[in-house]
């Protein structure tokens, strides 16, 4: 099952979410509020609500998508199965991908086959966790996100959902088709220094694995292992 997060941003160390993050899907997006001023047949797709305080941080599904070791991202998901055009009363479409597409959460059961089997799906994650007021923080570009990274960001206690926000972003990974391992993300060490030292239960990060990719396993084990505490994202 896919989650699409809707997340308050209250930045006190980084300001607001880059806007050179936004839209989506450059080039197709007016997020601007004033947009929503519709009054012709052109979509308005607003990333932005309640005077900034308000970010629909989730990517949209297209074709050019980065996709789980994919040379050619998600490709075609997406498919008319019935349209008014061929004579039927209703639109209706059809998707099919892997619920690891784009922005989304880990479920507990994505790496513990016995929590799998327990049934532990996102639907048993806690929406008081994933909505609320999150914390945006630039993480030093020269470095996976280490227990020494994580030390020096001094993220105060109290603080239960940040963004990190990386090299990822700089390099635009999440709009490039062609699955990219050299991306940045957590080390086994960073990860158990945030479980440890800190209060935060929502983990984002800006591509596709919150692990690094040398240590995946070891990074995921470590954060699902709560399975209803730490959980993360992939956005912006
Ligand atoms: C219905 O599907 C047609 C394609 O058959 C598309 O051109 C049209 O925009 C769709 N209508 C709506 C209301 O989505
Ligand atoms: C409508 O039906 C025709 C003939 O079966 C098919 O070629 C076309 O792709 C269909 N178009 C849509 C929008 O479903
Ligand atoms: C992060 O780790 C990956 C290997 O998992 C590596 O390819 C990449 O260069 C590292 N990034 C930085 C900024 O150190």
């Amino acid at each position: 099952m896919i989650s699409f997060l809707l997340l308050l941003l209250l930045s006190p160390i980084s300001t607001t979410a880059s806007t050179a993050a936004y839209p989506t899907v450059p080039g197709t997006a007016d997020t601007s509020a004033s947009a929503s001023l519709n009054d012709n047949l052109t979509p308005i797709r607003r990333e932005l609500y309640g005077d900034g305080r308000i970010f629909d941080i989730s990517h949209r599904y297209t074709s050019n998508l980065p996709a789980y070791r994919s040379d050619n991202g998600l490709g075609q998901f997406l498919q008319l199965a019935a349209s008014m055009k061929n004579g039927s009363f209703a639109n209706i479409s059809e998707m099919k991908f892997s619920v690891h597409t784009g922005t989304h959460v880990d479920a507990p059961g994505h790496f513990f086959d016995h929590y799998f089997d327990a049934g532990f799906d996102v639907d048993t994650l806690d929406l008081e966790v994933l909505n609320g007021p999150g914390l945006l923080i630039d993480v030093p570009r020269d470095s996976n996100i280490t227990a020494e990274v994580m030390k020096s960001l001094n993220i105060p206690k109290g603080v239960t959902r940040v963004l990190f926000r990386t090299l990822n972003t700089d390099r635009r990974l999440m709009f490039k088709s062609k699955f990219d391992t050299s991306f940045v993300g957590f080390t086994e060490d960073g990860a158990k220094w945030l479980v440890q030292n800190t209060d935060i239960k929502l983990v984002g990060i800006d591509y596709l694995s919150v692990g690094a990719w040398s240590e995946m396993v070891s990074t995921h084990l470590v954060f699902l292992e709560s399975k209803e505490a730490l959980i993360k994202f992939q956005a912006f």
